[in-house]
């Protein structure tokens, strides 16, 4: 048989490789992942780059400190929430994966940014692989400014692609997205497992080769990774995911991988009628529609990495009906509600075992920090008493299974951003040591914050 026809078997979560077809994959455990991938003429694109590799006289290796040290140079988009957490703008030579749901609004991340790097004299080409020509000028409108200034290129193939953006010196290409891609190398068609990885690792090589920045789409799966192999996510310098419900009107950019900057920063846009407006305080936008007379309403503070934000947490609580009673969670893990809910219950005395629970965490953000748990409690304590929390009190820490209250780390910046807007007293953990210039409300135990909060 001749290696052209041949086919692996290929895990398109961890893209371990298989002669034959096999329901579970052995090395990352997942179930019906393994497909058949069509590998190309002669072993393989990467198989005869490698070959050829080997022939080129390798250079021969510097010392360390002979290494020119070059500061690090970027492009600013002037989108702010977007270079900063890029970590300063755009770094020529990198590859930037930007993941997210459908509708969500990468195109029109992409576009703008796209549009300001043109108007700052970096030459950049949009290429569209999912919407035609006429579709991206459609959204181009809507944006207005200098979007229409923007290079499009409606082109799936890859050589193609880099054909085009070397002709033309594009210093930033953006290719949306990189599962509507191919290479001519490879057969199977694009989307598929070894094509994305193939033109991811292509396009990485161009933009280290010609120093252009490349940023691609990828979309995520159900599950919430960018579709296909994790090895997209290792090939990557830097992984953004853009986040929110759909619907609201804000969305989060997280970046989780970043080889010029730091993890875990996040910015925030607005989606409005003409594209993303940065929100440049946070805090202040979310607890804007706050009506503090309100039962079930508190609010915590969350790091989103060097940031602190305040958040609005919103629980109501009613007798339910026959049966199981409802616990349903909106920007808070269920099981974290089914938690809290428990050490109420065991360790407050508050009865919540016939009562429909419901938790929402305003402006489409998510709690993940157990920081917040103080403030959920909160929430729930307050409408389960029906009464209304103090307007100015922030919640932070974080609740164990026996009603303790947990100190918190970065507790300095929490509270400056607390006095910032307004807050006047904020109940921590008793064992917490801060030297704030808000008032600080020490509670070691659940039970003494439900006690304080029915008084
Ligand atoms: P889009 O960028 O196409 O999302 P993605 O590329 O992630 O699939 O944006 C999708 C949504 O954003 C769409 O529902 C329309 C909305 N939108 C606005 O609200 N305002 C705008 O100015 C634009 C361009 C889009
Ligand atoms: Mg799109």
């Amino acid at each position: 048989m001749s290696r052209s026809h041949r086919s692996v078997y290929r895990c398109t979560e961890c893209g371990a490789e298989y002669p034959k077809w096999v329901g579970r994959c052995e090395g990352c455990g997942a179930w019906n992942t393994v497909a058949e991938e069509a590998v190309g003429r002669a072993g393989g694109a990467t198989a005869r780059r490698s070959a050829r590799s080997h022939r080129r006289p390798a250079e021969p290796p510097i010392r360390l400190s002979e290494v020119k040290a070059e500061s690090l140079r970027r492009w600013t988009t002037g989108l702010n929430e977007f270079d900063f957490v890029l970590g300063g703008g755009v770094v020529p030579g990198s590859l930037t994966l930007v993941g997210g749901e459908p509708g969500i609004g990468k195109s029109t991340l992409l576009l703008q940014c796209s549009a300001r790097l043109e108007q700052a004299g970096v030459p950049t080409l949009y290429v569209s692989g999912e919407e035609s020509a006429e579709q991206v000028r459609l959204r181009a409108d809507r944006l207005g400014g200098a979007a229409g200034q923007v290079r499009i290129l409606p082109e799936v193939q890859v050589e193609a692609i880099e054909a085009t953006a070397a002709a033309i010196g594009a210093q930033v290409v953006v290719v949306d997205s990189i599962q509507t891609t191919y290479t001519e190398e490879l057969e199977g068609a694009p989307g598929n497992v070894g094509q994305v990885r193939e033109c991811a690792a292509r396009l990485m090589r161009f933009a280290k080769e010609s120093g252009a920045a490349v940023l691609l789409v990828g979309h995520v799966t159900r599950g919430g990774v960018i579709a296909g192999p994790k090895t997209l996510e290792h090939i990557a310098d830097t992984v953004l995911y853009f986040e929110g419900e759909t619907s609201h009107d804000y969305r989060v950019l997280r970046a989780v991988k970043n080889r010029f900057g730091s993890v875990d920063e996040v910015g925030v846009f607005e989606m409005t009628g003409a594209g993303l407006t940065p929100v440049g305080n946070p805090s202040a936008t979310f607890l804007a529609g706050r009506d503090t007379a309100v039962p079930g309403s508190a609010v915590t503070a969350v790091m989103e990495g060097s940031r602190p934000m305040l958040i609005e947490i919103q629980a109501l609580a009613v007798q339910s009906g026959f049966g199981t009673p409802q616990r349903v969670a909106t920007g808070l893990d269920h099981r974290r509600l089914a938690v809290l809910l428990a050490v109420l219950e065991r360790r407050a005395g508050l009865r919540f075992h016939d009562l429909d629970v419901f938790v929402n965490v305003t402006g489409g953000m998510r709690l993940v920090e157990p920081a917040s748990d103080l403030g959920v409690v909160a929430a729930l304590c307050s409408a389960v008493h029906d009464r209304p929390v103090p307007p100015d009190a922030l919640f932070v820490g974080e609740v164990g299974l026996g009603g303790e209250v947990r100190p918190t780390a970065a507790l300095e910046r929490r509270f400056a951003e607390a006095e910032r807007l307004g807050f006047r007293t904020v109940f921590l953990s008793a064992r917490s040591r801060v030297g704030g210039q808000i008032p600080a409300t020490p509670v070691a135990h659940v039970a003494d914050l439900a006690r304080w909060l029915a008084a």
